[in-house]
């Protein structure tokens, strides 16, 4: 019995329990559903800002947004300049705005996102008072297409008292067209909304309690026009008066039709360098781009200051007679004398800048300015005019720049860039005596080079670059390569090294489909078969090779090309290697359109010549640089001069892949060795097929690739791949005028001008017989 009920009693137990269980389950679902609803509804509190160290509690931004700009041109500046002003900012929008990120905002209750934004504006300042009045000094209205430079704006901001009443921006007084519509008199000004306006903390706490009355007691539809009125009101004070706000708060007088063209050209100029903040950005790209830009500025400020620090400590080595430390050539002071030079090869050749740029080295010496030059010269004037007007305010005078007549510049590795410019500048002197006088100066300016920095970030396959050990290795094979000279792109590309990291797996599984157009020339065949062998088959990279072959009257060698690529491929069963008989005479548009299309569209096509010598880092660079729908590349192939002129009196083995002063040229304007995916020559419309023989079909092709616009074309000296030398035939039997082009070409080939110089120079018997015909120098002296 006992047991019976006890088993009743448990059994009740436990529905009771259940029956609690579940009635405090639904209370506190229910309950919880409030909760969760009241959060819903609460705006988070804005963060107090209690514990934010003293030098982050200056400034504090509302920067005036609306929902539609939330994900675009807020989170811009969140993640540029935001980041790093001396405060705070936080972003103003409608009622119920949100964002897909986690930017500070402040959805201001009953506020909209409509035109004119008055009581977004408004509310704005009311709730910076609530919350920050006593948190910041500063408090500043900007808009969303504001870039503000936290580090100047930080220093102007430290220069001006807070506790006195000031409203500081670019001082406007309404259109002309307005004028006395504005419920402002012809001597009352406002700060234009635009650029910024920048309260003291005195002047919000004096307008704080009458927003309420200024909201309801508008004159016009202009946000900017009413704060003014409200700020001259309540706090007894106009905007700046001050014409210098111009430069400091910068905004660029476009029409608005242009506004998305600001701020997309060179930065490098002094109203940029100046300015405090800068505007408008309506495209966000060009934010970030300014961004980078000034980040750049920073960082060579640090480097300038590195290179100071470098100089003082050697300097401090030699007072104390310490000799342990090289400190290398960042030690170098700057100065005008060199040791003096090695050899004739050895002296700074500089080049002539005036209307024209000469220079020796280029193929065209007498030419426009590059960008580059021009560029390079305008910042060189202006640090010039920046350290001339130093002293300008003590002095009272001021230099004004006017033109430069002419300059050199020469780049000697140790030290750096020197320049030599003669400018005409104007001096004016506005203490004292007044005067106005030109004047004409000639300067000497050194620009220092410092030691190559980089850091690799991520790497292609999106893991993170392993720190240490591959970087440094990076590193060291980037210096060595300066150090021998042209081996850039070997140490970069990703041809030396680590295997044994996952990324350089990916990229080497890369099929590269060779296309290969000949006909007859078996010896040079055999020996690009040679070169293919030992560095592709042998190593068992992933490659295809397509000969597309064609019948050549003079040497007709089709049966001891097919047998050799018949060979190979007995040897390399794994590789695919084929002969493709191609009909008629030769011409290349028609075999590498033939070639490509033994392949699909996903691969990876490689146009090469068999008079090309190559390396494994070229053939890796080949799949670094080609990307399908996004990049394709076009190598600067390095042609080798004849070998009997270069290797004359040099028993040294010769390297084919030796790339030195005098062994041969970059052929700049050769665009035949190309690499893309078979999609993109499809895209691009193909090879014209109208072009008969060599030439013209490879510029054809480049020019369809740069105007489709829709790969990138990666184009650059690569010291990986040769061509080979051989002579130039040319036949007897051609008209005239094309057999003295012919021999005019094959004259090139034979060498460099210096080496030709230095035959001449080293055998002047060669020159007899032309000395019988009276030289050009001398008919002109007569
Ligand atoms: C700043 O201005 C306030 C009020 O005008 C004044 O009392 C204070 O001394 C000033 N501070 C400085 C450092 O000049
Ligand atoms: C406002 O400033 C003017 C001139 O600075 C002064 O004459 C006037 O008394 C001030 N008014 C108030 C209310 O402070
Ligand atoms: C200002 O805008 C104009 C286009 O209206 C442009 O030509 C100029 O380069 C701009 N200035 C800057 C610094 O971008
Ligand atoms: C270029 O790219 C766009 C967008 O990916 C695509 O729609 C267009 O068809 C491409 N054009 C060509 C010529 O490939």
């Amino acid at each position: 019995m006992a047991r019976v009920s006890s088993s009743i009693y448990t059994a009740l137990s436990l529905l009771v329990g259940i029956f609690i269980g579940f009635s405090i389950a639904t209370w506190l679902r229910a309950h919880l559903r409030i909760c969760q609803k009241q959060e819903e509804i609460l705006p988070k509190p804005p963060p107090n800002f209690d514990d934010l160290p003293p030098d982050k509690r200056l400034l504090f931004v509302g920067i005036m947004t609306a929902q539609k700009f939330l994900d675009t041109r807020a989170l811009t500046v969140y993640q540029t300049w935001g980041q790093t002003i001396p405060g705070k900012l936080a972003f103003f929008s409608s009622q119920n705005s949100v964002s897909k990120y986690d930017i500070p905002i402040v959805p201001l209750e009953r506020v909209t996102d409509h035109y004119p934004p008055q009581k977004k504006s408004f509310m704005m300042l009311k709730f910076m008072y609530d919350n920050y009045i006593d948190k910041f000094e500063w408090f500043m209205r900007a808009d969303d297409d504001v870039y503000i430079k936290a580090d100047v704006m930080e220093k102007f901001l430290r220069s001006v008292n807070s506790s006195t009443p000031l409203f500081m921006g670019q001082s406007g007084m309404g259109k002309k067209e307005e004028l006395g519509q504005l419920g402002i008199s012809s001597y009352e000004n406002f700060c234009m909304g635009g650029p910024g306006m920048i309260f003291s903390r005195e002047t919000l706490r004096r307008i704080a309690p009458h927003i309420q009355y200024c909201l309801t007691h508008l004159y016009s539809f202009h946000e900017d026009v009413e704060i003014g009125r409200c700020v001259r009101q309540f706090a007894n004070i106009s905007c700046t008066w001050n014409y210098e706000m111009l430069h400091i708060l910068y905004h660029n007088t476009s029409s608005k039709a242009d506004e998305k063209l600001s701020y997309i050209g060179n930065l490098y100029k002094d109203y940029v360098l100046r300015a405090t903040s800068l505007h408008p950005f309506k495209v966000t790209p060009h934010m970030y781009r300014a961004h980078a830009f000034f980040d750049a500025l920073h960082a060579r400020d640090l480097r300038h200051a590195t290179l100071q620090l470098t100089r003082d400590a050697s300097d401090m080595d030699a007072l104390l007679g310490d000799r342990r430390t090289d400190r290398g050539r960042l030690a170098l002071h700057p100065g005008l004398s060199r040791a003096p030079p090695a050899g004739k090869y050895d002296t700074v050749a500089y080049d002539f800048i005036s209307r024209s740029l000469y220079s020796e080295k280029n193929s065209n010496p007498k030419r426009g300015p590059e960008t580059a030059t021009r560029d390079a010269l305008e910042s060189v004037v202006m640090a010039l005019m920046r350290d001339a007007n130093a002293a300008s305010r003590e002095r009272g005078r001021v230099i004004d720049f006017k033109e430069v007549l002419y300059g050199y510049v020469g780049v000697d590795p140790p030290r750096g860039a020197t320049w030599v410019v003669d400018v005409l500048m104007t001096y004016k002197k506005y203490a004292g005596r007044k005067m106005t006088v030109p004047v004409r100066r000639h300067v000497y300016l050194q620009q220092a080079f410092t030691d190559v920095q980089f850091r690799e970030e991520t790497r292609e396959d999106g893991a993170e670059a392993s720190e240490g050990a591959t970087v440094s290795n990076a590193y060291k094979t980037l210096q060595e390569s300066l150090g021998v000279g042209l081996n850039l792109a070997g140490g970069l590309g990703g041809g030396g090294g680590d295997a044994e990291n996952g990324h350089e797996d990916w990229v080497r599984a890369k099929v590269v489909h060779f296309i290969l157009p000949l006909a007859g020339r078996f010896a040079t065949f055999q020996r690009f078969m040679n070169n293919f062998e030992s560095v592709c088959l042998r190593n068992d990279e992933a490659v295809k090779l397509a000969v597309i072959l064609f019948e050549h009257a003079a040497d007709d060698a089709i049966g001891d090309t097919v047998a050799l690529v018949g060979e190979l491929r007995g040897r390399y069963p794994h590789h695919e290697l084929a002969v493709v008989h191609a009909k008629g005479p030769f011409s290349r548009a028609p075999a590498l359109e033939i070639g490509a299309r033994q392949y699909g569209r996903d691969a990876l096509l490689f146009f090469v010549d068999v008079d090309m010598h190559f390396d494994a880092a070229f053939l890796q660079r080949v799949r670094l640089n080609t990307v399908q729908s996004r990049s394709v590349y076009f190598p600067i192939v390095y042609s080798q001069f004849d070998p009997a002129t270069v290797y004359a009196d040099d028993a040294a083995p010769r390297d084919p892949l030796r790339v030195a002063e005098h062994t041969g040229y970059w052929r700049q304007f050769g665009f035949g060795i190309a690499s893309m995916y078979h999609s993109d020559l499809r895209d691009a419309g193909g090879f014209d097929l109208s072009i008969v023989g060599w030439g013209k079909e490879d510029v054809d092709l480049f020019d369809k690739m740069v105007r489709g616009g829709n790969v990138t074309i990666h184009r650059a000296a690569d010291p990986g791949i040769v061509h080979v030398y051989h002579r130039i035939e040319c036949d007897a039997g051609l008209e005239p005028a094309q057999l003295a082009m012919c021999r005019g070409t094959r004259a090139s080939t034979y060498g460099s001008q210096a080496t030709l110089a230095a035959t001449l120079y080293a055998s002047p018997h060669l020159l007899d017989p032309v000395a019988a015909v009276p030289p050009a120098g001398d008919s002109e002296k007569a």
